[in-house]
């Protein structure tokens, strides 16, 4: 359970990871979700304790457990409830890895009861949720030098669009999934990722199982996020 190589790089530092998707209720039996897994953002708490540090894993729906004594795992269901738990934590946070797949919208209205299928049509109006991670990294405190990674999933123009991410909410470093190449994105037990830095520069990992790119990941965001 210990961990095999306590890099000091690690062990003085607390990190915070999202991971999975979130469910957006419609009503007391249905909700809005995706097919994310979890197993990226899992398999980075996982790696970073393996390394000797100590993580807040914040997760949606998702059927994989933790194991070691150093992941604190905080479950959760929606979005608004992911912001909540990342806001209580975000303070204590020296880097954060946002990997979940949190739901754009959520139903403006969530029914108290069952939906009833008696009419021929039904509109389910959309609120967009806020973006936990543009939270994050616009609320850093002051003098803690706290760093902050983001997810982009994208289907077309990912570089473009990944840098417009980078940019936009103001992160340290951004890890590109481009769905549609082989073996990449929701389920799959393998990866192949792009890691684009603010300062422009670009290192691309080739196809491998989630739990050797967390460390791959890892890794390189040390090297470059601290001097
Ligand atoms: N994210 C978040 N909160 C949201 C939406 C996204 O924290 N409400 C985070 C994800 O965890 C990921 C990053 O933002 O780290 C990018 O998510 P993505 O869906 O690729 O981008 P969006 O900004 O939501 O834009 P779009 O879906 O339109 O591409
Ligand atoms: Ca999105």
């Amino acid at each position: 359970q210990d961990h095999f190589y306590a890099d000091p790089r690690f062990s003085d530092k607390q990190f915070l990871v999202t991971a999975g998707p979130t469910y957006e209720a419609i009503d007391p039996v249905r909700f809005i979700g995706n097919h994310s897994s979890g197993k990226m953002g899992f398999a980075l708490a996982e790696a970073i304790t393996s390394l000797g540090g100590k993580v807040v894993l914040i997760s949606g729906p998702s059927s994989l457990q933790v194991k070691h004594k150093n992941i604190e795992l905080i479950r959760v269901t929606s979005a608004l409830e992911m912001l909540d738990a990342v806001q209580q934590k975000w303070g204590q946070t020296d880097l954060g890895i946002f990997a979940a797949a949190v739901a754009d919208y959520r139903p403006a209205v969530a029914e108290n009861q069952k939906i009833k299928k008696t009419a021929d049509e039904l509109e389910i109006r959309l609120e967009k949720n806020p973006d936990i991670l543009s939270w994050a990294a616009s609320n850093r405190p002051a003098g803690a030098n706290q760093k902050v990674v983001g997810f982009a999933l994208e289907t077309q123009n990912g570089l473009e669009y990944a840098k417009g991410k980078l940019e936009k909410k103001k992160l340290d470093a951004i890890v590109l999934n481009e769905m549609g190449d082989p073996g990449v994105g929701f389920g799959t037990d393998t990866n192949s990722v792009k890691l684009l830095f603010k300062s422009n520069k670009m290192r691309s990992f080739e196809l491998q199982s989630k739990q050797e790119l967390a460390f791959s990941l890892l890794n390189e965001l040390m090297n470059n996020l601290y001097e």
